[in-house]
């Protein structure tokens, strides 16, 4: 009987836990989303082309002073995983890790003042997970492994 009901304990336990885990979980559409729209759409909305054609006509979006689309899920995480690796990492990194300390250039873009940077920051890398600055021919398994962005 002891043991039946130390293995319903333990059961319910790893339950609430994992429940508490999901919750948790930082997504794309509950976290990331409100984030990105208020902050980055303004440049990297539907309007503006893919990554490959904004190459092509980077001149022309320059000056507009827009980016590439990255609006949708699928748009945003081919910057972080494949096939522009490490994109977003690089670009929102505030540069603490960095022996130059040169924050990217979209850091700026994560709020209006130090605090909300370093919050969105944050949010970011929970949604990353394994965050690091690497291109794709340094990235290894594991880093690949530890990816997390859940939708
Ligand atoms: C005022 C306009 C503007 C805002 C706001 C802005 N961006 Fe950008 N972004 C650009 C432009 C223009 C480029 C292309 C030039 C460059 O590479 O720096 C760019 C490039 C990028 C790139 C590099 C893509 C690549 O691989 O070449 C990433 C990643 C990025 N932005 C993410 C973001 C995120 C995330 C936000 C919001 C926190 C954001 N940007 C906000 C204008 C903006």
């Amino acid at each position: 009987m002891k043991t039946t009901v130390t293995t319903l304990a333990t059961a319910l336990c790893i339950a609430g836990l994992s429940s508490l885990a999901q919750a948790q979980e930082t997504t794309w559409s509950k976290d990331i989303k409100p984030v990105f729209d208020k902050q980055c759409l303004a440049c990297h909305d539907a309007a503006t082309p893919e990554y490959a054609k904004f190459k092509k006509e980077k001149d022309i979006w320059m000056k507009k002073g827009l980016g590439m689309r990255m609006e949708t899920y699928s748009h945003l995480v081919s910057f972080v995983g494949w096939p522009n690796a490490g994109a977003l990492m690089r670009r929102l990194d505030d540069g603490s890790s960095k022996a130059d300390k040169k924050p990217g250039n979209m850091y700026e873009y994560l709020g209006a003042d130090e605090k909300e940077r370093q919050a969105n920051l944050q949010l970011f890398k929970n949604w990353v997970g394994a965050w690091n600055l690497k291109r794709w021919a340094d990235l290894t398994k594991e880093d690949l492994n530890g990816i997390k962005v859940a939708y």
